[in-house]
């Protein structure tokens, strides 16, 4: 496993991304592909969810959000819900060893209270056991919504003013950052999005300001280490200005 990245000399591992965040999507066509159920299709997915923290963990990348299940899932078929809490649950109890053998810690984000309670007994335990680990945090957004998280950081910084624990002139960017979810963890610096498809679908739309943006045509089952690799190095060949002129780009001196 190990032998693959050092043989690879062009991905600098000093100037990794701090938090790597994806939108693991193209289950359900990936199954249609083979004339399967959608359910095939997370199954399989949830795989590549394995080998994608352990390489993120080996590469040394301190945060990665992955969402899983959005706050629009919801209105899928039940059956598809269903089976896909089930796949959660076997997921975080599965993966339990293996994040305190590595040193992950497991944190969510999202309505945890919305999900199934035997999920979130699962959830809490496994979050429980990994609280002080501190290699990486593996962050999964289930019921993850952006405009739901906005609008919850707004209710609650508008209860601080009503009662008068906030004066309006306190609202600033950091306030806002401080009441959403992601509040510990610093802004994405690259989002992947597996399957080809060219949007947000409401992920981290206030995080996500200056992230660099790759779309991959792979469909969330097929994605690979290799391919991570590949998106890494190119990740690391952006020239992130923030709005500002670049040394180099700058030729009116
Ligand atoms: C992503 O795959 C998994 C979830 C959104 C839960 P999809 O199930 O969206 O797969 P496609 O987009 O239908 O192929
Ligand atoms: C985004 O995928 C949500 C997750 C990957 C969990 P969707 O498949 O739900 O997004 P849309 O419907 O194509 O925008
Ligand atoms: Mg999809």
């Amino acid at each position: 496993m190990k032998s693959d990245l050092k043989k690879d000399v062009t991905l600098n591992l000093k100037a990794l991304p701090s938090h790597v965040a994806i939108i693991m999507d193209g289950n359900g066509r990936w199954a249609k592909k083979r004339l399967m159920n959608r359910v095939k299709g997370h199954e399989k997915g949830s795989k590549t969810v394995r080998s994608i923290v352990a390489a993120a963990r080996e590469f040394g990348i301190g945060t990665l959000t992955l969402y899983a299940f959005s706050t629009e899932n919801w209105a899928r078929p039940k059956p598809e819900v269903k089976a896909l809490m089930m796949l959660l649950k076997r997921f975080i109890v599965s993966e339990r060893q293996e994040l305190l053998k590595n040193n992950i810690r497991l944190n969510i984000i999202g309505q945890k209270k919305r999900l199934p309670p035997d999920v979130q007994k699962e959830i809490d335990t496994t979050m429980a056991l990994t609280r002080n680990n501190n290699q990486m945090v593996l962050n999964l957004a289930l019921s993850y919504g952006s405009r739901e998280e906005i609008t919850a950081a707004v209710r609650k910084i508008a209860g601080k003013i009503e009662s008068k624990d906030l004066n309006c002139d306190d609202i600033t960017q950091d306030l806002i950052s401080a009441h959403l979810y992601t509040h510990a963890m610093p802004d994405p610096d690259l989002i992947i999005r597996t399957s080809g498809e060219y949007r947000l679908s409401n992920f981290l739309l206030w995080q996500a300001a200056y992230s660099e943006i790759y779309i991959s045509d792979t469909l969330w089952p097929d994605f690979s280490k290799s391919e991570f690799i590949e998106i890494l190095k190119n990740f690391q060949k952006r020239d992130r200005r923030f709005g500002k002129v670049t040394c180099n780009t700058s030729n009116d001196g």
